[in-house]
């Protein structure tokens, strides 16, 4: 069985994604990066998850190969960025209430792609 049918396919990365964009919704620091209608940036990043976790290549589909390093490069991000990212999807995660082993699996991954999506030194 996959992750993403473990945790209950579509409907509970929906409700991962909504909750983690209730969180930029109101970051001073993340908000300006994003579009102003959060809903399709919601949507890329719903169907990613998805197919990374085991669900249907719809992301693909759309998108193409996720390439996420290079699409990530318009936008500045240094730990603050990242450690505000991953604050927010701390707290959509542990909504989700899962299984620990199943959590985990899902943060360990979110966590390293977030230091990996890390492109801006800090300020000296
Ligand atoms: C897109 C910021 C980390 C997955 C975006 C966008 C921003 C952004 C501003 C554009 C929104 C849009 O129009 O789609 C950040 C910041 C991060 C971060 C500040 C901090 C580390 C991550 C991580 C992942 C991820 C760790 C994956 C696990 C995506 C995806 C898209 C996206 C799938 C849409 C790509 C596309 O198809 O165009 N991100 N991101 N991001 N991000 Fe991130």
């Amino acid at each position: 069985m996959t992750l993403f049918e473990a945790v209950g396919g579509e409907p509970t990365f929906r409700r991962l994604v909504d909750e983690f964009y209730v969180g930029v919704a109101g970051d001073p620091l993340l908000r300006p990066m994003y579009p102003e209608d959060l809903g399709p940036a919601a949507d890329r990043m719903t169907l990613f998850l998805m197919q990374y976790w085991g669900g249907p290549n719809t992301y693909s589909a759309q998108r193409g190969h996720p390439r996420l390093r290079m699409r990530h490069a318009p936008f500045r991000i240094g730990a603050a960025e990242r450690d505000a990212w991953l604050r927010h999807m701390r707290n959509a995660v542990n909504k989700l209430d899962l299984e620990p082993q199943v959590a985990s699996a899902l943060w360990d991954y979110l966590e390293r792609a977030a230091y990996f999506m890390v492109n801006a030194m800090e300020d000296p």
